[in-house]
């Protein structure tokens, strides 16, 4: 089918602004692309793009360039039609092309040709194509009437079937446009799967019409928590709040997706975040007690009841889901799922008696195969989070690895898929920053270049294994995210890295020249009003130690900038001395710093204190070594001068420890005069991390000298002071793990993580 209409409009804009490209100052767009393409080559000339360009395509490709012309149109009123002695855009199959996702770009002066196997693949060429036109054509405002674009040569692939993103609508509720907008960000940058998560304890997001309560009471909260949950008293803001999605919404949101190559994958939450359906349906709890739809964060008890007449409901609802969900996947969760009702409950009691089940996990694992069996009858495979595991997994199930890359590992060694969207990678939720001014979120750390390092393989599978990894995904979890901005604030820049991540190959990434691809992107993110996050002008720091001498180098990530800084505790302007070399720190000192570009201050801040007190640069001795993703500076950094930061227990200076007892030593190198010794403990109790209950000081190996402190455990970050003269040459702290997360919390039943920071000793 050609494509063939007169181009009225462009007719008009070339009377009026003239279509001659010896006189219109063309825009020269090099190739700045995200994600990186696996082959590029940029070739002589330039493709003017005009409105006597013309596009070739037939029904093979129509979706891609259907996407592409009405982008054309949009962006710059530019219609194409058919060639008639121009030059052409043209679409064209070649099966050899064995990569379904995979395409070639070829821009020479007479032709820009998109050669893939399929409309997908096809799809991602138009992707690039875009990004090597002007940004302004992403909201019609371009002005040139006609564009030239760099000749060029890309060959490209994905490195992964599944590249996904994630988004949480049950804390908060986001509109129909914005779902939209997210779609479209995932296909920009080549993505192909969006994770909606519907249900949660906190609102129920998706019409069902057979249980009309779910959208009258399990959509709507009756308040939601001010502030941060770890702040108490908890505080309420007295608001209804809530919303859901209807049926014809959802068709409409899941064609639009299937226009853009993603693949919508539905999460329905069970057996536990199921509060909100249980307030409107006590009947499918254990105790047909009523409860409200949950007002803050967390993990609750009052999960699905394993009485037949929830199977009933969960197949109903499933049903429904079904028919407005094409996808192969549907999430039916199994995260989170406390199991103290089901010890309390009869018909949980006698169903684990009539199915030969040793415990509550075997129980789980009923709940989930049951569910999985009747899904896999229709057709569809079920995805569950990382908890499927215990007490056996469901035979066809695909796991959804969050807490470590543990259950990816057990998945794929049993042969089933995995998707890694580990929390210390893929939980946009956390910080991106350590700077103060930081939108209050969960807690955590996780900055742009952490994302882009992420490798989604395991490095415990071997290469028959490896292949059980679809690929990875960025999850946004919105308690801390009440509006859109917040969100996109949340989400960019870290989805480029994650796009990166699963669709560049490792060879070609290359941090520093992504993050001047993404100074780049973030002018079209301008254009299209999205409220990304822009820490890239901020300065890193990094502490160099040499024997007992120690420096701190700063560093910005992007080019031609300058760095200025100050060491007497002002703030640095334009006149400040310029960074040049490692700042020896020989003395208690405050370093701040800010990038400069010849006219004014880029990024925020940095401040760094140092605090030059008698272990710093000493010998330390650790029983066990930190867990591998919170290693910071190793053992070293807990004598470095340097303090963990306050907001995030993940920056380099705090070292996480998962379920370990702890004993530190450390030799000052010769008998010294002690007056305190101090530390300090994260205790992000909703995160897994708890500080110790009771910590013990001994000088000198010395049992007889045994210092015992007691900590509180009232606060976020948990000091620890002993205050005693003593002499010394060696120090041994000792900090045993404070236990099994207790019932009722964040991670019941797993071992609590303990992070500690800076030991100071004066
Ligand atoms: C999860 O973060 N609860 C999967
Ligand atoms: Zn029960």
């Amino acid at each position: 089918m050609y494509n063939n209409r007169l181009p009225l409009v462009l007719i008009f804009i070339c009377i009026v602004f003239g279509c001659d490209t010896s006189s219109v100052p063309l825009d020269h767009v090099t190739p700045n692309i995200v994600p990186v393409p696996l082959k590029q080559k940029v070739t002589e000339g330039q493709f003017v793009m005009s409105s006597k360009t013309g596009l070739r395509y037939n029904e093979d490709f129509k979706v891609s360039a259907q996407f592409l012309e009405s982008y054309l149109k949009n962006g710059n009123q530019m219609e194409l039609n058919e060639n008639e002695g121009g030059n052409v855009i043209s679409f064209e199959k070649d099966e050899r092309i064995a990569n379904q996702e995979g395409y070639r770009l070829i821009v020479s002066p007479e032709e820009i040709k998109i050669i893939a196997s399929t409309d997908q693949g096809a799809f991602y060429g138009v992707q690039t194509l875009r990004q090597l036109l002007p940004v302004s054509f992403e909201k019609g405002i371009y002005k040139g009437g006609e564009v030239a674009v760099k000749c060029v040569n890309i060959e490209d692939e994905p490195q992964f079937v599944y590249r996904g993103m994630h988004l949480d609508v049950g804390r908060h509720f986001f509109s129909t446009a914005f779902i939209k907008e997210y779609i479209d960000a995932l296909a920009m940058l080549k993505m192909n799967t969006f994770h909606w998560h519907l249900t949660e304890d906190q609102g129920w997001r998706v019409e069902i019409k057979k249980y009309p309560k779910l959208n009258e009471i399990a959509a709507y909260r009756k308040e939601t928590l001010i502030g941060h949950y770890n702040d108490q008293p908890h505080q309420f803001d007295g608001k209804r709040y809530g919303g859901f999605y209807t049926q014809d919404e959802i068709k409409d949101i899941v064609k639009y997706a299937y226009n853009r190559n993603v693949t919508i994958i539905p999460e329905i939450e069970m057996p536990g975040h199921s509060q909100a359906a249980i307030a409107a349906y006590p009947e499918l709890g254990c105790t047909d007690e009523p409860v409200e739809v949950a007002t803050k964060w967390g993990v609750f008890e009052e999960i699905y009841c394993t009485k037949e007449e929830t199977f009933a409901f969960v197949e109903d609802v499933l049903d429904e889901v079904l028919t407005l969900f094409p996808s192969k996947y549907i999430h039916i969760g199994g995260d989170e799922a406390p199991k103290t009702r089901w010890k309390n409950c009869s018909d949980c009691q006698r169903r684990i008696k009539e199915e030969d089940l040793k415990d509550e996990h075997e129980l789980q694992s009923y709940f989930i195969s049951r569910v999985e069996k009747y899904l896999n009858a229709k057709g569809r495979q079920i995805i569950g989070w990382d908890e499927i595991l215990e007490g056996g997994l469901a035979p066809n199930a695909t796991v959804m690895s969050w807490r470590g890359t543990k259950g990816a590992v057990a998945a794929a060694k049993e042969k089933h898929n995995v998707i890694n969207t580990t929390t210390s990678h893929c939980y946009f939720d956390y910080y991106q920053s350590t700077n103060e001014g930081e939108p209050t979120a969960i807690g955590g750390f996780l900055p742009l270049e952490k994302v882009y390092g992420f490798n989604p393989i395991p490095e415990e599978l071997n290469e028959e294994e490896q292949q059980y990894v679809l690929g990875a995904q960025g999850n946004v979890w919105t308690e801390y995210m009440s509006t859109e901005d917040n969100v996109e604030y949340m989400v960019y820049p870290r989805i480029m890295a994650m796009s990166e991540v699963v669709w560049s190959k490792g060879e070609n990434k290359d941090y520093d020249d992504f993050v001047s691809r993404v100074e780049k992107f973030n002018e079209r993110l301008d254009v299209l009003g999205v409220n990304y996050a822009n820490h890239i002008y901020e300065v890193g720091g990094e502490l160099h130690t040499e024997g007992a001498k120690q420096s701190f180098a700063l560093k910005t990530v992007t080019k031609d900038k300058d760095i200025r800084y100050t060491t007497d505790g002002s703030d640095p302007n334009m006149f400040s001395k310029i960074y040049k070399e490692p700042i020896v720190m020989n003395k208690s000192m405050v370093i701040k710093a800010a990038v400069f570009n010849a006219e004014k201050q880029l990024g925020g801040l940095f401040k760094q204190e140092f605090n030059n007190h008698k272990a710093v640069g000493k010998r330390l001795t650790l029983n066990v070594q930190p867990n591998k993703t919170y290693s910071g500076s190793g053992g070293k950094g807990l004598i470095n001068g340097i303090n963990g930061s306050n907001a995030r227990f993940g920056d380099k200076e705090w070292l996480g420890f998962w379920g370990d007892d702890l004993e530190i030593k450390i030799d000052l190198g010769e008998e010294t005069e002690i007056n305190s010794v101090e530390t300090r403990f994260y205790n992000a109790n909703g995160q897994w991390v708890y500080a110790p209950k009771t910590i013990e000081v001994l000088f000198d190996d010395n049992e007889g000298d045994f210092n015992s402190l007691a900590l509180k455990d009232n606060e976020l970050i948990v000091k620890a002071k002993l205050e005693k003269i003593a002499k010394s040459r060696y120090i041994t702290i000792r900090v045993p793990n404070y236990g099994t997360i207790p019932d009722g919390s964040q991670g019941a039943g797993s071992k609590a993580w303990t992070f500690i920071d800076e030991i100071i000793i004066n």
